[in-house]
């Protein structure tokens, strides 16, 4: 085993990865929840997803009843991510999960440790060049990412997602499934619409049918493209910083400090406008945000862009505008202008409002079932959820392990349990209008992210090839970036 070899072929991983954060603008690899926190203020209006945006330290396990194990016996829980270790203080504590309990560690010292069963990782932080190798064949590597890939693409493809054990994130395939993580439940969809007499109101005043609200504007989905194509055809206020035409009524609304919390103000000056644009900023299977729900909230017909498998999670059939059903944003402007003058088929668009409005059983059963709650005291948030379900999982891994190792004949080894790349389905990006090879080489979204997705790709072969030690690989993957390497130096 050549050492040498390993140690620049991490190095050009860390090379790379600083790189990428350079390339990647504005956004802050590693800081968790980025983009709502600051990069994009408008999104995170309505309400907050539980705690893996901030709130750390709510939920302290109930004290272990008497007579259970001691906690020097307990299987331990390394979050690898420490900004993310759901407790306060100290850097460890003993869980009590439905099968029993584990001791949650932000310990990094632990990694060597037989004990240590499980890896915990926030997929924003994930970074080729900081994971944990050697790696231990005892541990699995446990996933939470709710976000969207532009914080990470190397978790999008294959070699990266396959990395991991065991997944929390946004695809309704993943272990722990947290596709509604923005929607606290039905009764928030079931909120009575204003009456439209008041829309047409503001529609004489001289408001546009479309509103558009967005700040962060050069992202993986190329959002702006579509919608600066758009305004050609029909009218549309934007109040953010991209494409802004319009300016919010009130220094306070201008404030995106105000626009980052549930406001009721804000909520009632969105409500005015019939049609709300909704784009979210990568297009995967299952990664629905607040701009989806929002706009249903406060009963605006959102016209959406963003998971291909959206039609799975609406309230019914006729409940939003799908922009990638229309051959060109002309003739989407027109269906929008149709809608906008015949009141009858606009009010269509709302009948999920009604009692029994809401006909889609796999929404309502997903609502029901899940475990964790959005903005609810009264359950557990997903971040200590998905910790409980790691626990529960490496404590039947144990018991399985144990059965086979006291009739070795008789049971089998347990199954290794592997992520999949359905459980962060997100497709090569695509221009928000037009065909990718109509866009100069210049364009910054080619530049920026179409690159950092094949980059992501890069970066989970090469993290691969790491892990399985495999000379070969590593040499090929090692000559790879120092190519780029030296390509992004002369950019540079
Ligand atoms: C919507 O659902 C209704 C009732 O199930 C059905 O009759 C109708 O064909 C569906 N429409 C579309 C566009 O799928
Ligand atoms: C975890 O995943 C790796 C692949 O990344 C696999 O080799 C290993 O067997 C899995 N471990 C368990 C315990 O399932
Ligand atoms: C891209 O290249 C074209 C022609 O080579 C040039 O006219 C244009 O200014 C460039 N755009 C940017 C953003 O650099
Ligand atoms: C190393 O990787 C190469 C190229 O992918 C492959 O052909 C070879 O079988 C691998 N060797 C080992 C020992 O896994």
């Amino acid at each position: 085993m050549a050492a040498w070899r390993t140690e620049r072929v991490l190095a050009a991983l860390g090379v790379l990865s600083v790189c990428a954060a350079i390339s990647s603008g504005p956004l802050a690899p590693g800081e968790p929840g980025g983009e709502v926190e600051w990069a994009e203020p408008w999104d995170g209006a309505v309400f907050r997803p539980p705690a893996a945006l901030g709130a750390v330290g709510v939920a302290r396990g109930p004290e272990p009843p008497p007579g259970r194990e001691h906690t020097a016996d307990l299987p331990v829980l390394l979050w690898w991510s420490p900004g993310l270790f759901p407790h306060f203080p100290g850097d460890s504590e003993r869980i009590e999960c439905a099968r029993g309990a584990c001791l949650a560690s932000r310990d990094r010292r632990a990694q060597a440790e037989p004990r240590t069963r499980a890896l915990l990782f926030y997929g924003t932080d994930f970074r080729a060049a900081d994971a944990p190798l050697p790696r231990q064949a005892h541990q699995s590597w446990a996933l939470l990412h709710e976000e969207s890939p532009l914080n990470n693409f190397l978790l999008s493809h294959g070699p990266g997602i396959r990395l991991f054990n065991l997944t929390a994130t946004f695809s309704r395939h993943s272990d722990y499934p947290l596709p509604l993580q923005w929607l606290p439940g039905a009764a928030y969809l079931r909120r009575a619409a204003p009456p439209l007499r008041e829309r047409a109101e503001w529609r004489r005043r001289g408001y546009a049918p479309l509103l558009y609200l967005q700040s962060h504007c050069d992202v993986p989905a190329d959002r702006d493209r579509y919608v600066r194509e758009l305004m050609r055809y029909i009218p549309v206020d934007s109040y953010g910083k991209c494409l802004q035409n319009r300016q919010l009524p009130t220094v306070r609304l201008q404030d995106t400090a105000t626009a980052t919390g549930e406001d009721p103000e804000l909520l009632a000056f969105l409500s005015r406008y019939k049609f709300h644009l909704a784009l979210e900023n990568a297009i995967c299977h299952d990664y629905m945000t607040e701009k989806l729900w929002r706009p249903m909230h406060l009963g605006a017909v959102p016209v959406y862009r963003g998971s291909p498998s959206v039609r799975d999670w609406m309230p019914n059939n006729h409940s939003i505008i799908l922009i990638d059903d229309f051959e060109s944003p002309q003739k989407l402007a027109e269906f929008i202008d149709f809608l906008d003058k015949n009141d009858e088929e606009y009010i269509k668009y709302l009948a999920y409002k009604q009692p029994g409005g809401i006909t889609n059983q796999f929404l309502l059963d997903s609502l029901e079932h899940r475990e964790w709650g959005v903005n609810d005291p009264l359950l557990p948030n997903y971040l200590n959820g998905f910790e409980c379900f790691v626990c529960d999982h490496e404590l039947a891994r144990l018991d399985a392990e144990k059965a086979h190792a006291s009739s070795p004949g008789d049971i089998p080894v347990p199954e290794p349990h592997v992520a999949q790349p359905s459980h962060m389905n997100c497709p090569v990006p695509t221009p928000g209008f037009g065909k990718v090879e109509e866009i100069p080489e210049n364009d910054s979204w080619k530049e920026m992210w179409l690159q950092d997705y094949w980059q992501g790709l890069d970066q989970g072969e090469a993290l691969t090839a790491m892990i399985h030690n495999n000379e070969t690989q590593q040499k090929k993957f090692w000559d790879y970036l120092h190519q780029i390497f030296m390509k992004r130096n002369q950019n540079l």
